[in-house]
């Protein structure tokens, strides 16, 4: 049974030329809100009609003319992802609304200008794909591949000042924005931090797809994707035993003559994702595809709107609903059941499957309690979503040391609340949202590690929140595939459900 779901799962490259049409012509790049309107509404959309809303969390900048003139120069740089590229991810997310697949997304929280570099995102890559055959084996099903790279820069903040010492300076943004140095330098937003982002995007996105097409990412290599801290990790054991299964069933597939050099085995498929936050930026990737004549904002394959910029009438939900991306929409425990139908309803007027991925974020106790409410909602009124935990941002804690921290027993029981709700409300659970790393990080507590406060301090690199490391996230991958067992095979009895 495994063997003919790898064989019938599409998987091809990000993204293999030979699948790509020509999408954009450079000339049919919107700019004024005369543009023909691409959804049914009662207001007609344009590439800056968000400019007539509220937008919350943008930067203020001390320097329009400079604004503008790194605006002018991105409007004129070339887009980061094909629309056909987007167009193919919501017909992968469709089958995951569907049940029939599964959602991993996952990446850094913000990318930064610091910690970039080819190992990085190779080993973050790598991880997700080791990931993504675990979940694959356990849940019989395709996994869609989406990292939180090659554009994650901004970050939406609780308050706009951070006190030090009785100094206060505005809080960093992200790297796309302001620095995260404590001085007034670095704090305040420069535009020309905009460009930098842009050119490390399409660096990322360029050996992403690299790895992807040219062999790296191919799964006979499953047995080779690994390293010391994973080796000898329990999850790393784990992986290094069922890599052996896949590769003897590889092997004997490929000597039976059924997928010798087929594009299953030597490419994956893998997309990019980011918060749809700064929008004079997500402007100016936003283009008229050629051939679909809608419009795709091509700084991503999918972004999302964030729990702090979803408000019905604000211009980040304006500017969403006019682009034809799949998007994620972020619900805490403050989405209200109607309001979360409205939204869907803004974002997806003709309700096409697989465009809108609700991203829960909420804390396990709140998802008992508030999560049948979303569901029920949302199939009354016969709306077709993607449902995705994010055990992340509802579980963020302090630890004594200041350092922001989140415990692998917190996330483990949010994923468990996510499952079990969606048992008991005859729905899918269609994929997890994660902040993680390739990387040997100590910044989630917990784990077969045992990591505790105090080894916070030792490797402690986020920009922003905390990442589960390479040995986490494979692990909860191996509890989220025992899960997707246990709802594929029924057997209640014979497996405990963690
Ligand atoms: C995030 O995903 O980094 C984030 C800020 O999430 P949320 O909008 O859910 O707080
Ligand atoms: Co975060």
């Amino acid at each position: 049974m495994a063997l003919t779901r790898i064989l019938i799962q599409p998987i091809f490259a990000l993204h293999s030329p030979d699948r790509s049409k020509p999408l954009l012509n450079p000339s049919s790049r919107a700019t004024v809100a005369t543009d023909t309107p691409i959804i049914t509404s009662t207001t007609k959309w344009s590439v800056d009609s968000w400019k007539t809303k509220k937008a919350l969390q943008l930067p203020e900048y001390s320097d329009q003319k400079d604004l503008d003139s790194v605006l002018q120069t991105l409007d004129s740089f070339p887009p980061i992802v094909f629309a056909g590229e987007a167009r193919r991810l919501e017909e992968r997310l469709c089958e995951a609304a569907m049940g029939n697949a599964f959602l991993l997304q996952g990446g850094d929280c913000a990318e930064s200008f610091k910690e970039f570099n080819a190992n990085n995102i190779r080993d973050t890559f790598r991880v997700i794909l080791q990931m993504g055959v675990v979940l694959m084996f356990g849940g019989q099903m395709p996994v869609i591949k989406v990292g939180r790279m090659a554009g994650q820069f901004g970050k939406p903040r609780s308050g706009p000042f951070e006190e030090k010492n009785g100094v206060k300076l505005p809080k960093y943004r992200g790297d796309s924005i302001n620095g995260l140095a404590f001085d007034l330098k670095s704090r305040t937003p420069d535009p020309q931090r905009l460009i930098k982002a842009y050119c490390q995007s399409v660096a990322t996105i360029n050996l992403l797809r690299a790895f992807a097409t040219g062999g790296y990412g191919a799964m006979r290599r499953v047995a080779q994707w690994t390293r010391d801290f994973t080796k000898h990790s329990e999850a790393g054991d784990r992986y290094q035993e069922l890599a052996s299964r896949v590769d003897e069933a590889l092997g004997f597939i490929s000597t039976i003559g059924m997928i010798k050099d087929h594009p299953i085995t030597t490419t994956a498929e893998f997309w990019t994702s980011h918060e749809c936050l700064h929008l004079p930026y997500e402007q100016c990737f936003t283009r008229l595809d050629s051939t679909s004549n809608v419009y795709y904002d091509c700084s991503a394959h999918f972004l999302w709107v964030g729990e702090r910029t979803r408000q019905l009438d604000g211009a980040h939900v304006e500017f969403l609903r006019g682009i034809a991306n799949p998007l994620g929409i972020k619900a805490s425990d403050k989405m209200d059941p109607n309001e979360l139908v409205k939204l869907i309803d803004i974002l997806n007027p003709q309700n096409k499957p697989g465009r809108i991925t609700i991203v829960i974020r909420m804390g396990a106790e709140n998802m008992r309690v508030k999560l049948p409410h979303l569901i029920r909602a949302v199939r009354r009124a016969g709306q077709t979503v993607t449902w995705v935990t994010n055990p992340m941002h509802g579980n963020t804690i302090e630890a004594p040391s200041g350092l922001r921290t989140r415990s692998f027993d917190a996330i483990m029981a949010e994923v468990r609340e996510f499952f079990d709700v969606h048992e008991q409300e005859g729905s899918y659970p269609g994929g997890v949202h994660l902040e993680m790393t390739g990387q040997n990080v100590t910044e989630c507590i917990g784990g077969s590690q045992a990591l505790t406060f105090d080894d916070l301090g030792s490797r402690y690199h986020t920009h922003c929140d905390p990442r589960l490391n390479a040995s986490q996230s494979l692990e909860l991958a191996f509890i989220i595939s025992k899960r997707l067992i246990k709802r594929r095979v029924g057997a209640k009895q014979s497996l405990s459900p963690f």
